[in-house]
């Protein structure tokens, strides 16, 4: 028997849930955003987008489609990369005053959070701050409908929504059932006019959300199967899909890695580099999937001893041939594997060369200790391991 074959070993029966939106997979299915809208009873859509996005062509399209099908729509793209409190309660005020009962959201991770941002306001009233947390929101949003444009985030199946709180200089996560869209219509021709490096940078935060889920103190066999896949998948493909970015087909493999890791940890939830990314990412307004690359090592390198059979069954989802090897060498594979592939594909920053200095790492373990994705981290960190983490990325 391999050493790390879960056959024979014992499942977990604690108590677990899975909530998944209807989604429709493949390509063309941006197109499908009108149909739906108005099978959600839309009399007016507000669609959320940014400037890159429209750029692309791809909000085009989607309002195309809403035209088609007879859904007069008013656009809000005033969305920045890791979307501001104060972006989302401008939005939610324009959905007020345009009469919408509706959204739509075309575009990355940054576009699909501040839609369900606006969403929760609407319907919740008071300041999108005031839900931090998990299951903080009473009452339902209106119906979302979600177009990623990007092969990671994931919120467009995902019980997540992470705002940056601008007087802090923090993200904040809010986790809830009520955050899930209604549909999402994931269509793997939407990366690719992404360059080389969001394809890099939002493949990392893919494959980083399969990985914590899969460790998760939260995660379920249900979890365990899209977790592992959504290695498999991105693992193997992201650097190709870098560097032959019209190929429709590595396209396709990244987005349903993507899509599979988001159903696993939208339901297992994350750990401590998200924990430390929302914090880094809030602090020093850097790319998501940048944050957790130069984050990931370490973080596995602190954990790996409490569940090493799970970060094995990761190395073999990676294509690795551990047999033979000791317990370290194996874990030193492992993590060399993560490293060549964030190498490979563009991101070796450090934190240091991204402006952090020592005298910061205090204040930002303060904040990713607060963070939710930190209570299902495998181990649990004291405030002085997680400034350890840091200055070891440093
Ligand atoms: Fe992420």
């Amino acid at each position: 028997m391999n050493e790390t074959d879960s056959t024979h070993t014992a499942i977990n029966l604690e108590l677990r849930k899975f909530v998944a939106p209807e989604f429709i997979f493949g390509i063309d299915a941006r197109k499908l955003a009108g149909r739906y809208a108005q099978q959600l009873g839309g009399r007016k859509a507000l669609v959320v987008t940014d400037s890159g996005v429209i750029k692309s062509g791809w909000t085009l399209e989607v309002t195309n489609s809403l035209e088609n099908a007879g859904i007069p729509f008013t656009l809000y793209s005033d969305v920045s990369p890791n979307p501001r409190d104060k972006e989302v309660m401008r939005g939610a005020a324009f959905y007020q005053e345009e009469g919408c009962n509706l959204i739509v959201a075309v575009g990355g991770g940054s576009v699909l959070d501040c839609a369900k941002g606006i969403g929760i306001v609407s319907t919740n009233k008071g300041n999108i701050l005031s839900y931090e947390g998990v299951d903080q929101i009473k009452v339902p949003m209106p119906p979302l409908i979600c177009v990623p444009t990007t092969g990671g985030t994931s919120a467009d199946v995902s019980q997540f929504a992470i705002i940056n709180n601008t007087g802090e200089l923090v993200k904040i996560a809010i986790i809830s059932k009520a955050v899930v869209p209604d549909v999402a219509l994931i269509d793997p021709v939407t990366l690719t006019t992404m360059d080389p490096y969001l394809t890099a940078c939002t493949g990392m935060d893919a494959l980083v959300h399969a990985i914590e889920a899969f460790v998760s103190n939260a995660s379920s066999p249900f979890t365990d199967v899209h977790a592992l896949e959504g290695i498999r998948l991105i693992s193997s493909n992201l650097v190709s899909s870098v560097q032959m970015p019209d190929n429709i087909d590595l396209r396709g493999k990244i987005m349903l890695g993507s899509l599979e890791a988001g159903l696993a940890f939208s339901n297992a939830s994350l750990g401590g580099v998200h924990a430390m990314a929302h914090s880094l990412g809030g602090f020093k307004d850097l790319p998501h999937g940048e944050c957790n690359a130069m984050l990931l090592r370490f973080v596995m390198d602190f954990n790996f001893n409490v569940t090493p059979e799970k970060y094995l069954r990761i190395g073999e989802a990676m294509g690795l041939d551990l047999r033979g090897m000791t317990m370290s060498h194996k874990k030193a594979t492992i993590l060399n594997q993560i490293e060549h592939i964030a190498r490979t594909i563009g991101i070796n920053k450090t934190l240091g060369g991204s402006g952090v200095r020592s005298v910061d790492v205090s204040q930002l373990a303060t904040k990713a200790i607060q963070d939710p994705c930190i209570v299902t981290n495998p181990r649990h960190p004291k405030k002085r391991d997680i400034e350890v983490i840091y200055e070891e990325a440093l």
